[in-house]
């Protein structure tokens, strides 16, 4: 099995890190080979908007960085995890430069994805309001990777009351559903 997580938090170990941690030492722990990427040190220089991947010019991207090489491993991984902290009021910037490059696996002109539907995926998000206030941060992930790319939901963790870096080290309720959801990904797949 192979796991790809996202960390899309400017700290390094933060909250959104630990949590990410948390599922994946779960994974790991059962042997299962896990990757995790930051993605502020990805050096994602955005999509440009050429549509060279949508007129089947190039296979994934015609740019040449870290993500472009990330992307044919995405499609071949068993599950992605993708977490963001909340920032103003929705993903982080890194995480929407993620998400946006994305954009190579929709086919436009049949309104399909090269995903592929047998994939899982979870999501985690960290605010420093109260985890109900950004449950539309939640919907919006869900909405990429469930609705347009039909990949399979294995979990979206919404934590929230978080400040600083340490945070969730005081919600250990949060870190045993990040547990739990590792551990069902592995009997899962
Ligand atoms: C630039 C910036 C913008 C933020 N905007 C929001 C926000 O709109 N709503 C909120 O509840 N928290 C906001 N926060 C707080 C973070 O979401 C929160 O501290 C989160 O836990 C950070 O994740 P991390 O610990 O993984 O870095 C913001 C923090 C930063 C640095």
């Amino acid at each position: 099995m192979k796991v790809m997580a996202f960390v899309g938090s400017s700290r390094k170990e933060g909250n959104t890190k630990k949590i990410i941690d948390t599922i994946c030492g779960s994974v790991t722990e059962s042997g299962h080979e896990v990757e995790i990427y930051n993605l502020a040190e990805l050096d994602n220089k955005g999509c440009r908007a050429c549509n060279a991947c949508q007129t089947n010019k190039v296979e994934y991207c015609v740019i040449d960085d870290k993500m472009t090489a990330l992307l044919p491993k995405i499609v071949e991984a068993d599950c992605i995890i993708v977490g963001t902290p909340v920032y103003m009021l929705q993903v982080s910037g890194h995480t929407k430069n993620f998400l946006d490059r994305l954009y190579t696996f929709f086919v436009e002109a049949d309104n399909t994805s090269k995903l592929r539907p047998e994939q899982k995926y979870i999501t985690v998000t960290c605010s420093g309001a109260p985890a109900v206030a950004f449950k539309n941060v939640t919907e919006y992930l869900n909405m990429i990777f469930g609705g347009y790319s039909h990949m399979i939901n294995a979990g979206n963790i919404i934590a929230g009351n978080l400040s600083g870096k340490d945070d969730i080290l005081s919600q250990p309720e949060i870190l045993k559903q990040a547990e739990e959801i590792g551990r069902k990904l592995v009997i899962e797949l």
